[in-house]
């Protein structure tokens, strides 16, 4: 082929290569070594010495174009792409991130460690028990006796009966309040005593804007040496005022539990508020000093049950124990 021809053929077919494929097809076709140029090349053996002189000065020279134009080409080509690549992978550092919701802490949760730590604070330690109890701890060693009237107080879910080795048939039950725990501290600890435990309850009863078949309690028990009424009243006006964190009153009226003796109900009043009932409590009943291995005549202490979900409602205005099951989120995405 003419060279001049071929270096315009050549030059087109560089301009028209949309990529660096295409550049390189071109390459093979002129410059590879069965290309257009070989070919030439090839062709010179043929000739007088003096055309093949004068002919393979100028192939040089035009396969010396076809490179140049093949790398500028090239150049262009990368460059191309390269801008294509930054343009897909730029990040608008300025741009609003998305909001990644985060869970949060359960009013329950709140009131109970907000609770913890005013008792932790006063010298309390915090100790946990079981949600499965036995007949013994539950209701036995607080002194409640089987067929005792006063085991209706607690409507008891009892698990499936389990046969033991022995053959005997035990039927565990999920606790119904967090007192048990009394008696498995003082099992294994010596007096003084000063401890607060939280936990879930539960209760086979009817549901209504104030109960519900679980909930949660904390327990108090203090043991030690001259341990009076009047050092549960100091604890527990204490605890009530750092809790509300406004002026309170409290009233103690008689009541019933086996388990103490005597027994009172505490009422409180916030600012010029009402009186509402806070929790039950009462000096140690020596029945339950004994049930623990302790001896009645060397110790004295007192015990108080407080209901957590009774104190969320109040802190928080929440008029229905239900809510804080109910897994609804229009009601937990308040807190
Ligand atoms: N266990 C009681 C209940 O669930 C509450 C209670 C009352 C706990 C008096 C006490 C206490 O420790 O002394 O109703």
């Amino acid at each position: 082929m003419d060279l001049k021809k071929l270096k315009i053929e050549a030059e087109k077919e560089i301009k028209k290569a949309k990529n660096l494929k295409n550049l390189n097809k071109v390459f093979k076709k002129y410059l590879g070594k069965k290309g257009e140029i070989a070919k030439v090349f090839n062709s010179l053996k043929k000739l007088s010495e003096a055309k093949r002189k004068k002919l393979g000065k100028e192939a040089n020279l035009v396969k010396a174009e076809i490179e140049k134009m093949i790398r500028k080409k090239s150049k262009e080509l990368r460059e191309k792409a390269r801008k294509v690549r930054l343009k897909k992978e730029r990040i608008d550092v300025t741009r609003p991130g998305k909001k990644v919701e985060i869970g949060h802490l359960h009013p329950l949760t709140l009131v109970q460690r907000e609770v913890l730590e005013i008792f932790q604070s006063m010298g309390f330690s915090v100790v946990l028990g079981p949600d499965i109890e036995t007949e013994w701890y539950n209701f036995d060693a607080l002194n409640i006796p089987k067929d005792h009237p006063a085991r209706d107080f607690w409507d008891t879910f009892w698990l499936k009966p389990e046969t033991q080795k022995s053959k005997v048939k035990t039927q565990k039950l999920l606790r119904t309040h967090t007192s048990p725990v009394q008696i498995r501290y003082m099992e294994k600890h010596n007096p003084p005593l000063r401890i607060i435990v939280p936990g879930r309850c539960f209760r086979h009863e009817a549901t209504d804007i104030s109960h519900d078949i679980q909930f949660y309690q904390l327990e108090g028990l203090v043991v030690d040496k001259n341990i009076s009424a009047a050092n549960f009243r100091a604890i527990i006006e204490e605890f009530l005022k750092r809790f509300f964190k406004i002026k309170i009153e409290i009233r103690l009226r008689p009541s019933f539990f086996p388990f103490t003796e005597p027994s009172f109900e505490i009422d409180v009043r916030r600012g010029k508020g009402k009186w509402v009932e806070m929790m039950g409590a009462g000096m140690v009943h020596p029945n339950v000093f004994k049930f623990s291995r302790l001896n009645p005549k060397n110790w004295q202490g007192f015990a108080f049950g407080i209901g957590l979900d009774r104190l969320a409602m109040l802190r928080y205005k929440i008029n229905d124990i239900r809510l804080f099951y109910s897994g609804d989120l229009r009601f937990l995405k308040q807190f």
